[in-house]
């Protein structure tokens, strides 16, 4: 009886675990798989005149919106992803700066 409880802990513990650092973890999927084509993988390629994104200054809003709907070549996103989706990307683009 005593081991189950203990197996059932550590399943809890892995369910918290995972729920916690998923959002960080799907933000870098998403973006290595739509983003990173054009910025590349720590956001300073520039393929067609892609911001550089360690240098962006956006707001969390504005950085969502330009996903969202895109801007003259970036394409738009909103069809192709929830909101939470974005968001999660948003917060990982970030994670890029260096100010
Ligand atoms: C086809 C290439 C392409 C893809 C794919 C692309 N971008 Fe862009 N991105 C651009 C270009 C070009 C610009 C500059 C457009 C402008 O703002 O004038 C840009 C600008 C941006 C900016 C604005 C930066 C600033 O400071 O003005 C952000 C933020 C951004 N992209 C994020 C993303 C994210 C997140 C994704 C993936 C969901 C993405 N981009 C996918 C080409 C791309």
């Amino acid at each position: 009886m005593q081991s189950i409880r203990i197996v059932l802990f550590f399943l809890l513990c892995l369910l918290l675990t995972s729920a916690f650092t998923a959002p960080a973890e799907e933000g870098r999927t998403l973006y290595d798989h739509h983003c990173a084509r054009c910025h590349g993988t720590d956001g300073t390629r520039g393929l067609l005149g892609a911001k550089n994104l360690q240098k962006s200054q956006l707001s969390d809003s504005a950085i969502f919106i330009q996903i969202s709907n895109g801007r003259r070549i970036m394409p738009a996103f909103k069809k192709r992803m929830n909101p939470d989706q974005m968001t999660a990307i948003a917060n990982y683009i970030k994670s890029f700066r260096k100010l």
